[in-house]
């Protein structure tokens, strides 16, 4: 496999001395305002994949490479669309590396998906053109180059795609500037204030994790709300972080959707946990709130299940970053404006029909491990013209993921939501961010995960694979064909 990032001067090759100078000093606190990425339908509309500079935070200036209509802003666009529209994009590659977008959560034509042997090269463009079938939801999208999805997320080649539908808009849910996406990403940067993306060998076995926190391609925002409701959209685009979302206050959320849209009914919760790639459609309440009130979008403190295995020894040497569990701030409220309107009413959500186990034709076995080096599912690491599975089209499968790795695995299929139906050893649980339709599931050290999903809308050539970005991105990844 290429090594591109891992040649050359890495941070392992500098004395510590040199790394220590190199770090940017800490600035005062001061948060930035966050942005909200304007939103576009997807009618036809081109898309840029653009390296630019652009604000980070005020007076603070950054390279990114985002996904852009014209305008140099420090994260992708937002796409917006209902169900039963068509969607239509072109996606012209300014990059000076190969590159091709992803819909992760989208259910599309195989031409449409943004599988890597799609990927274009610098100057080229690609079209895309799909009927929008899934239901309403947080979806987002990203590029998904060989090797290279990591790095080219990180540095902003990603976006919210936003699907509304008629059993949504009936809720009434919060809408406008009450509703906020939250793009989280997360940044290290080098000696010139630029962002670093070099992960040390034990970077290439954990994951990569940033020292600052970015939202919507901001550093450490800010943003000023009224005293009412409001719906989050919340996606985990780091490369490898687990985030326990929760409130400085103390005071729960409702979470009302996760990956593939509403959870059949609103669940009030202290926290969610979301992996790479996972998502969380979270109502947050400043109702009642004085002007001057803060609110922090906070990552929860938790101790990481390999944190004896691999903590500080020799192990993490050269490596940077806030390790896995560190406690973040990650979104500021401030109340800014006194509001009183009549709160939501929780109406009935959409139904969701369980998919019944018993019609599941079969069962398939799938070991995520991360050893000496390698990433690989049963035992292969990604190649990208090998098929590894063949699903008949139309079936109703059982998927069983087990990780006798040390490292936590989220899991991703390409082109269907599925359920998932049990967790066994390690937390032994499902939660309350697992129920729904979900594209990406956790899989912790010692535990075996079942879902399933029923393979009847496209029939083509797609991916299963760590959502990990460095795990991904170092062969724990394979092709799947609906036949
Ligand atoms: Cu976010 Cu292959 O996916
Ligand atoms: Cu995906
Ligand atoms: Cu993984």
């Amino acid at each position: 496999m290429r090594r591109r990032h891992f040649l050359g001067l890495t941070a392992a090759a500098l004395p510590a001395a040199a790394l220590l100078r190199n770090r940017i000093p800490v600035e005062a606190a001061e948060r930035a305002p966050l942005i909200i990425p304007p939103e576009f339908k997807p009618n036809g509309k081109r898309l840029v994949g653009k390296e630019l500079r652009t604000e980070i935070a005020p007076g603070r200036q950054a390279t990114v490479w985002t996904v852009t209509t014209g305008e140099p802003r420090p994260t992708g666009v937002t796409i917006r669309t209902r169900t039963g529209d068509s969607a239509s994009v072109l996606f012209q590659n300014d990059l000076r590396q190969t590159s091709i977008l992803h819909w992760h959560g989208l259910s599309v034509p195989e031409k449409a998906d943004g599988h890597p042997r799609l990927a274009i090269g610098t100057g080229e463009q690609y079209r895309y053109a799909f009927p929008v079938k899934n239901r309403a939801g947080t979806y987002w999208y990203h590029s998904h180059p060989h090797h290279m999805t990591g790095e080219q997320v990180y540095r902003g080649m990603a976006g919210l795609f936003l699907i509304n539908d008629a059993d949504e808009d009936a809720l009434g849910l919060p809408r406008g500037a009450r509703e906020i996406p939250v793009l989280l990403g997360e940044r290290r940067f080098d000696a010139s204030g630029e962002f670093a993306f070099n992960p040390v060998m034990h970077e290439r076995m954990e994951g990569f994790f940033g020292s600052d926190v970015f939202v919507n391609g901001i550093k450490d925002p800010t943003h000023n709300v009224d005293s009412a409701l409001y719906r989050l959209r919340v996606v985990n685009a780091t490369p490898s972080r687990i985030h326990r979302l929760g409130l400085s206050t103390g005071a729960q959320m409702t979470l009302i959707g996760v990956d593939g849209g509403l959870l059949p009914a609103p669940i009030r919760v202290d926290y969610v946990e979301l992996g790479t790639g996972e998502r969380a459609d979270l109502l947050v309440d400043f109702s009642g709130m004085a002007v001057g009130s803060k609110v922090m979008l906070k990552s929860l403190p938790y101790k990481p299940p390999y944190a004896m295995a691999m903590g500080m020894g020799m192990g993490r040497m050269g490596a940077g970053g806030n390790p896995q569990g560190t406690e973040l701030d990650l979104l500021e409220f401030v109340v800014t404006k006194a509001v009183t309107e009549r709160g939501w009413a929780a109406r009935p959500f959409p139904a969701i029909a369980p998919i019944a186990s018993a019609t599941a034709s079969r069962t398939r076995e799938f070991v995520m491990q991360s050893a000496m080096m390698q990433h690989t599912i049963n035992g292969k690491a990604f190649e990208m013209d090998r098929i590894d599975e063949v699903v008949p089209f139309g079936a109703t499968e059982i998927w069983r993921f087990s990780n006798p790795s040390q490292f936590p695995h989220p899991v991703h299929l390409h082109e269907v939501q599925f359920q998932v139906l049990s967790r066994t050893g390690g937390r032994a649980a499902l939660f309350p961010w697992e129920g729904g339709w979900k594209d990406t599931v956790m899989v912790y050290p010692g535990e075996t995960v079942e879902v399933i999903a029923t393979f009847d809308q496209h029939r083509g050539r797609y991916l299963m694979h760590c959502h990990n970005l460095v795990h991904e991105d170092g062969g724990m990844m394979m092709n799947y064909e609906i036949k």
